[in-house]
């Protein structure tokens, strides 16, 4: 299958920083942990456990979870928390048929190689279990996006190779599940509008990195402010809260028996 055109600068996560500005990430994900149900005595893999908080959960489950994530800071962070987590790329999995269940909370968009990632997936579920996430779906943060774009293209700068989201439809994602063999249960597209703890230019700050990237420090700020107000009238209160048009593309699937 054709992958989304993206040619992403490596977006840096840091843990303080992210604890700030995107805490409600993992405080969000209790619907798709509740669809998991992670049951004592279970293995799971956390595909992109962050900094850990959900892994956590999963642990506190009974279950013996094993987090994975690209950044090293973020594994760190996991680790301090008790956890298993491995420094990998989700394209990279390399563990064969010894999962019950594979849980992923707000990364898969990240993904650019998203057929190895799938494969990798099915290889290490066990035959009978099963692949649960959640993550950006079609229409996710797109006034956000359309902005950057604007304010970028006033620079002369074709954001389209900064992209770094992928945030697939409902058909087009049961599609590329099902190309890997899997037996999808249920898919649906959420409408989650969600409030920011911060500023929207602290938000930009952490997730919009790579759109940022080819600024200077100065240039960077003005964007900031430059897609702040544009969207100020549509996604901003009275008393000065954020709320970002945020959809979810939520799944549970199996590798069949
Ligand atoms: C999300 O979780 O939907 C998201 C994360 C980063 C950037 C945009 C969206």
């Amino acid at each position: 299958m054709s992958e989304p055109q993206i040619h992403i600068s490596a977006t840096k996560w840091d843990p303080t920083d992210y604890d700030r500005t995107a805490r409600f990430v993992s405080d969000l994900g209790e619907p798709v942990l509740r669809l998991l149900g992670p049951k004592a005595g279970e293995r799971i893999l956390d595909l992109g456990c962050g900094d850990g908080p959900l892994t956590k959960r999963i642990a506190e489950s009974g279950a013996d979870v094993v987090g994975v994530d690209p950044s090293a800071e973020f594994v760190w962070a996991a680790k301090a928390l008790g956890l298993d987590a491995r420094v990998m790329a989700a394209e990279e999995l390399n563990f064969r048929a010894e999962f019950d269940a594979v849980f992923s909370n707000a990364a898969l968009h990240w993904v650019r190689g998203q057929d190895e990632m799938l494969d990798g997936v099915h290889k290490a579920l066990k035959p009978g279990g099963r692949f649960v996430a959640e993550f950006g779906g079609k229409g996710n943060v797109e006034r956000v996006r359309a902005a950057l774009v604007t304010a970028l293209a006033r620079r002369g700068i074709d954001a389209l190779p900064l992209d770094p989201w992928y945030f697939p439809a409902n058909p087009e994602y049961r599609a590329r599940l099902e190309w890997h063999g899997f037996r999808v249960a249920d898919i649906r597209l959420i409408d989650r509008p969600t409030v920011l703890p911060r500023s929207l230019g602290d938000w930009l700050g952490t997730f919009a990195q790579s759109f940022l990237a080819p600024l200077g420090e100065e240039e960077r700020a003005e964007v900031k402010a430059e897609v702040e107000r544009d969207l100020a009238p549509i996604l901003r209160n009275k008393d000065g809260v954020w709320s970002v048009d945020y959809v979810r593309l939520r799944f549970a699937a199996t590798r069949p028996l």
